[in-house]
């Protein structure tokens, strides 16, 4: 297959640079989120695009700490090979000022070209006015892009703001309440909210912070989850992870070379509406704490029942394989797998992209630990929801899970070129 990378965010970046004499430039760039999407942007942007053909792991670009392409028909950091580390923050607005927040989204975008691409935010961290504070914090220079991606999505609340009422896509519903959460409000929801992945977590958090001081005063975070070690795969070639209960995890998820099922899934089509989410996912964010304590206490053949899968190679019960085709009846009928398998589920399908957690322990001796469980799709309504209904009720995984915070986003589509901005077909329609 082959797949499409552009010098766009390299160029934008690198103009940037030169202007003002800041960070180092110390970045290749990768990226096949968009393959259609950088020809048609190089075109109308004057940039060079370059094809690159190979598969959907590129392991040199990782250890190189390389940068993914920012400029896109989709946003980076959904279909993009997974990174090892998050730092994802959920936003509550601070302003009734729509033209205010508008500055603050190019000012966000703007910040995040240059960040993914490997460079300071603004004018960097020294260099500048001394009775200034400096553009950027500091703390990533010196460091590589590490496939940094920020990808921005909008909640249900956004949309009783600014004027965005008829906007609101009829896909982004408030998730229901499903038999056993137990959600801490300050925990959940969220205006806005930013998914920084990258391989190294002080560029993760280094992004999030930098947006969090441009927002000041505009924007405020309501939460935030830092997350190490991914817990699924989008690239099916690479080592399957393995979450904190010990499992391979991501097994049989979207590949994010398959385009089709990607369209079919993920992607928001032309005629779903609203025309400003044509590219555009919705994102489905779940803390979901593990009891691990009990968990640990668990037989082995237990834990495999409880997936329909066996700990060591993966392989679905009766098979011998992690990527052998898993063969349902043969599963415990409240299996994990048995369950959220499309067969058991009109066909539906999410791409997942969730991340581990530690936040250390609860008061009582016991690890606060879990998945942060990230979850796309092209409808809340035949993604996540119909299937954590058949979860939520009969998943023998439930006594050992507790889902304790909850958001919803529609996560836009990408942004085209440098003179493109996150929101912009929401925000230029008349309110
Ligand atoms: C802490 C909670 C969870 C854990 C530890 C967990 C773990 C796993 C594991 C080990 C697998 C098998 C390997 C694979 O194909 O990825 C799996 C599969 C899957 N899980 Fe989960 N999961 C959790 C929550 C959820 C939730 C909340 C959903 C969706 C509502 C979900 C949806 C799926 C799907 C769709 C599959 C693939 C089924 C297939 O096609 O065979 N999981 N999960």
């Amino acid at each position: 297959m082959s797949n499409t990378s552009t010098t766009e965010a390299t160029e934008a970046s690198g103009a940037a640079e030169a202007a003002t004499g800041a960070s180092p430039s110390r970045r290749s760039l990768i990226g096949w989120g968009g393959a259609g999407l950088a020809l048609g942007a190089a075109a109308a942007g004057g940039a060079v695009a370059m094809t690159r053909t190979g598969n959907d792991v590129d392991p040199t670009a990782a250890e190189a700490g390389a940068a993914v392409a920012f400029h896109g028909a989709n946003q980076a950091g959904i279909a993009t090979p997974v990174q090892d580390r998050l730092h994802f923050a959920a936003f509550d607005v601070k302003t009734d000022d729509r033209a205010e927040f508008v500055e603050m989204l190019k000012e966000w975008t703007a910040a995040a070209r240059r960040m993914t691409g490997g460079h300071s935010v603004g004018e960097g961290a020294y260099g500048g006015l001394a009775e200034a504070a400096p553009d950027d914090t500091g703390e990533a220079l010196g460091l590589k892009p590490s496939r940094l991606t920020l990808t921005i999505g909008f909640g249900p609340s956004l949309f009783e703001k600014f004027g965005l009422k008829d906007q609101r896509p009829e896909a982004l519903v408030d998730l229901p309440k499903f038999p056993g959460d137990a959600l801490e409000k300050a925990r959940s929801n969220g205006d806005l909210c930013i998914q920084a992945c990258a391989d190294d977590p002080q560029v993760a958090v280094h992004a999030i912070r930098n947006l969090a001081r441009i927002g000041f005063g505009k924007v405020a975070i309501r939460w935030s989850q830092l997350g190490f070690g991914k817990t699924s795969s989008t690239t099916p070639d690479a080592q399957t992870p393995r979450n904190l209960m010990g499992f391979k995890d991501g097994t049989r998820n979207i590949a994010g070379t398959e385009t089709d099922r990607l369209k079919k899934f993920v992607w928001v089509g032309e005629k779903d509406g609203p025309d400003w989410m044509t590219g555009g996912s919705y994102l489905v964010a779940r803390r979901i704490r593990m009891h691990i304590e009990t968990w640990d206490r668990t037989s082995l053949q237990e834990q495999e029942d409880i997936f329909g899968r066996d700990k060591g190679e993966g392989a679905p019960v009766g098979k011998a394989k992690e990527h052998d085709k898993p063969f349902l009846k043969a599963m415990k009928p409240d299996a994990h797998v048995r369950l959220a398998h499309p067969d058991s589920n009109d066909g539906i399908t999410i791409l997942r992209r969730g991340y581990s957690f530690t936040d250390g322990t609860d008061g009582l001796g016991r690890l606060e630990a879990g998945l942060f469980f990230l979850a796309y799709q092209r409808d809340v309504r035949k993604g996540f929801i119909p299937v954590q209904r058949s979860l939520s009720r009969t998943d023998a995984l439930n006594e050992y899970i507790q889902h304790v915070s909850s958001a919803v986003f529609a996560v836009p589509p990408g942004v085209r070129d440098k003179d493109d901005w996150w929101g912009r077909a929401l925000f230029s329609k008349e309110a």
